[in-house]
């Protein structure tokens, strides 16, 4: 069967990734979750101490160590699940807390960091075979991807959805914090200059609020199918 690109963009906290992430599964394809890679940048932003006190980022240093910032993704044996690596150190967990998700819109904004990330993105692709989900996949990063879906839920689904993943995993949340969060990002990533979040023309829309993980699998599934 001839390989082909899978782009699934959409709202923050809306499932993509889990749909993406089995579906690659599934089929044999490669994963990329490129969210996870502005959370990287976002982290090593933190630890490097680029936002300034006013909440701000050195845009100029960060522009100067982005040569520096290297990302990459390996497979858990166990869970069989991808991890992100950031300069070779284990940041899967790390980048998933609410810290950094409300650092990393404005971080996801600077076109110079777009820029190195889709450029990195694109390489991945290349051989096709891959299912990657973010919010600029359809549009920017593989405009001719062959089967494009857009995610998208209620706000506040979307928020107890990630409230309950955080509460598991044993990380201290309020769920109004979780819904602010959704919301503000939403709004930067759909406002933003560089690539903001839309849907792309020819993209499927799903609107999975009332919709199980096994009904969206096998959507997804047959969307797939139909592309193939
Ligand atoms: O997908 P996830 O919620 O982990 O993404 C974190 C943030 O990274 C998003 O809120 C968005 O600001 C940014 N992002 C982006 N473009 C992508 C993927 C993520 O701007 N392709």
């Amino acid at each position: 069967m001839n390989k082909i690109i899978i782009a699934i963009d959409g709202f923050s906290s809306c499932g993509k990734s889990t749909m993406a992430k089995d579906l690659a599964k599934e089929i044999g394809y490669i994963y990329i979750d490129s969210g996870a890679m502005y959370r990287a940048v976002t982290l090593y932003c933190i630890e490097h101490g680029l936002f300034l006190a006013d909440g701000s980022i050195d845009e100029d240093k960060l522009k100067q160590q982005m040569s520096n910032i290297h990302i990459s993704f390996r497979l858990d044996t166990e869970s069989g699940r991808p991890r992100t690596f950031l300069n070779g150190t284990d940041v899967e967990n790390q980048i998933r807390t609410l810290e950094v998700s409300s650092h990393v819109s404005p971080v996801a904004a600077l076109g110079f960091v777009r820029e190195a990330l889709v450029r990195q993105q694109q390489e991945l692709g290349k051989e096709k075979g891959i299912v990657m989900d973010g919010r600029d996949i359809g549009t920017a990063v593989f405009p001719d991807a062959e089967l494009k879906i857009f995610v998208t839920a209620s706000a506040e689904i979307r928020a107890q959805r990630r409230y309950d993943e955080l509460k598991a995993k044993g990380q201290e949340a309020s769920f109004e914090d979780i819904l602010h969060n959704v919301e503000e990002r939403d709004r930067i990533d759909q406002t933003r200059e560089v690539s903001p979040l839309r849907k792309a023309d020819d993209a499927i829309l799903l609107d999975n609020s009332n919709m199980t993980i096994a009904e969206q699998k096998e959507w997804l599934m047959n969307q797939y199918l139909q592309a193939t």
